[in-house]
């Protein structure tokens, strides 16, 4: 019988592997963006969780809340006031990767020490990381489907990235997450009483 919280640990661990792809977004590495834009002569401008790159080019410095622009575009103000603060509630990816890698040490604990407690401290950590995966998830639909049109309006090409695929990839596992690891919980533990079940 497989331990009751190895399906949890799996989709936990899987969560935290999309959220860490997510969290090397530009200005890290721009082959992962949220939102693509292009402007004329090739210039290709990728928005990350903290900052943006030019495609083939140089990226802005690492932080929290930026300036949105992109390179070739002057006539679209894409740093308006509310989606300039919308960048801000980007370091909620990292932050879901962090809870997400709290359930998957809490579901090794589990595991490890046969720990029920344990167990029920993934699940609660789990669903922590999907409110709020899920949370930040709704805010990347708003920020950059709003950018892309503005974009689209004024005739450039722009268009979503796989960085929003990611995250709702990190939205479902720590759900299945949450559920498996509350079903394991509930599941038998110890293999016997000699390896001391534990509450
Ligand atoms: C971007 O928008 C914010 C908020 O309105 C403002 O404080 C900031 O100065 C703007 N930056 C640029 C470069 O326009």
């Amino acid at each position: 019988m497989p331990n009751p919280a190895a399906p949890g640990l799996l989709f936990a661990f899987a969560a935290v592997v999309l959220l860490i792809f997510v969290s090397v977004s530009p200005p890290v590495w721009d082959k992962i963006s949220f939102l693509k834009v292009t402007a004329g002569g090739g210039l290709e401008t990728v928005f990350g969780v903290f900052g943006m790159c030019v495609k083939g080019g140089v990226c802005t410095r690492r932080r929290v809340g930026y300036e949105l622009s992109a390179a070739g575009i002057t006539d679209v103000n894409l740093n308006s006031t509310v989606l300039h603060h919308l960048t801000y509630a980007l370091i909620l990816h990292p932050i879901a990767g962090a809870l997400a890698l709290i359930a998957f040490i809490f579901g090794l604990v589990g595991i490890a020490a046969a720990s029920r407690v344990s167990t029920i401290l993934m699940s609660l950590f789990a669903f922590l990381g999907a409110i709020v995966s899920l949370v930040v998830f709704v805010i990347d639909m708003v920020l950059w489907n709003v950018l892309r049109n503005r974009l689209r309006d004024a005739d450039y090409s722009a268009s979503l990235g796989n960085a929003n695929w990611l995250t709702v990839g990190a939205v479902v596992a720590l759900f299945l997450s949450t559920c498996t690891s509350m079903l394991g919980a509930c599941g038998r533990f110890a293999t016997g009483r000699a390896a001391g079940e534990k509450y």
